[in-house]
């Protein structure tokens, strides 16, 4: 069976760049390189390479085992720079002001940026986890130029209740994966990190 039940691969892009919040790219790319059914695509930034041993202590090829495919951010002539390559969908965890930016301008200007420049030509589903804080008027006019485009702008920003768990969230790990299975319903792979809201009384 594959995610897509079509008998083809699911193929998700995911990129992680230089802002903190390296935990939601690998926990993602860990998930997808295990979920049946998808082709887990991922490539990683500079600043995102740095980020990953600064505040996770794991290198890139740590990170990169998880993936079925790796791509090297400066390779430009890669599959998924052509719209004609059929990914499903893509997400930058977590996306830095400056991928923002080259994105909501189509500027092109590494693999990651095109490949999100293809996911939305292509009319295919775009989550950026954007993550700065406080913004200024250039990031929100970017995150509104990406909506304008059909782009999802998911800020990781962590829900401290817990729907369908009984207890509150007891860990950052928890916090993270609530996130994450929120990111997965938006690309359609199933997901248990997340369940859906069942009221505050608990009934459906
Ligand atoms: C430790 C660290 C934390 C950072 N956190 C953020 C952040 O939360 N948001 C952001 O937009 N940039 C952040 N930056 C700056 C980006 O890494 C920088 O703008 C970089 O050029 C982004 O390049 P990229 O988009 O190609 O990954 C951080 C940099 C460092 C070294």
């Amino acid at each position: 069976m594959t995610a897509a039940g079509d008998g083809k691969p699911r193929r998700i892009v995911v990129a992680i760049t230089g802002a903190t919040g390296a935990v939601y790219g690998v926990r993602l790319v860990q998930i997808l390189g295990a979920a049946p059914g998808v082709e887990a695509h991922l490539l990683i930034s500079a600043a995102g390479v740095m980020n990953l041993q600064h505040e996770l202590d794991i290198s890139k090829a740590e990170v990169e085992a998880f993936a079925h495919v790796v791509h090297n951010v400066r390779d430009i002539g890669a599959t998924i720079a052509s719209g004609s390559f059929a990914a499903h969908a893509m997400v930058v965890a977590p996306c830095s002001m400056r991928t923002l930016a080259a994105v909501a301008h189509g500027l092109s200007d590494n693999l990651i940026t095109r490949a999100a420049d293809v996911t939305l030509k292509e009319r295919r589903k775009l989550v950026l986890m954007v993550r700065e804080t406080p913004l200024n008027l250039a990031h929100l006019r970017n995150m509104t130029a990406v909506t304008e485009m059909g782009g999802i702008i998911f800020p990781p920003v962590p829900g401290f209740y817990q729907p369908g768990f009984y207890q509150k969230p007891q860990s950052v790990a928890e916090l993270v994966d609530h996130t994450v299975g929120r990111v997965l319903d938006l690309i359609d792979v199933p997901q248990t990190l997340a369940p859906s809201w069942a009221g505050l009384n608990g009934q459906a």
